[in-house]
């Protein structure tokens, strides 16, 4: 059983799942930074409506982030913890200076779209790898941010 982590788990599918996990929470990290700056900049009639929402939105991305760090630890490895490397790391790009509310919108619609396509590759090897923790995590994320995909879609018309 020395091939096995704490959990059961083969080490080799613990490794490789939290390299994935890693990259998906320097994304989280990017992006959530990314709504905040939109919460702060946003101008326009939009205003009140759109600064709430991107607080709400911001708030269960930073819960997301510390469960994705902790799903890597209980994996039995690290998670990356310096913004250094969650910004090369991530795909999602750093967005500055956006007050548009339209524009902000679309910056979270791609971003959350970014996240769906990530966490379905963290399921499918977690599945892979019968690690039904892991992969219970992201059906759970993919599920609810599939949902704001179509609530930021309605918005925008
Ligand atoms: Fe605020």
């Amino acid at each position: 059983m020395s091939d096995t982590n704490a959990i059961g788990l083969h080490e080799d599918s613990a490794s490789q799942l939290a390299e994935k996990l890693n990259a998906l929470l320097a994304n989280y990290q990017i992006f959530y930074m990314n709504v905040r700056g939109y919460h702060w900049n946003v101008k326009g009639p939009q205003f009140f409506e759109l600064h709430t929402k991107f607080e709400e939105l911001y708030t269960d991305l930073l819960t997301k982030v510390d469960e994705v760090a902790e799903r890597i630890l209980t994996l039995g490895h690290q998670p990356a913890h310096a913004y250094s490397d969650y910004v090369s790391m991530a795909v999602i790009g750093e967005d500055k200076d956006v007050r548009d509310g339209e524009a902000c919108v679309r910056g979270v619609l791609k971003g959350y779209q970014t996240l769906i396509e990530l966490q379905r590759e963290v399921l499918a090897l977690a599945s892979d790898a019968d690690d039904e923790g892991t992969a219970a995590q992201a059906g759970d994320y993919i599920r609810e941010q599939e949902k704001t995909v179509w609530m930021l879609n309605a918005y925008l018309g």
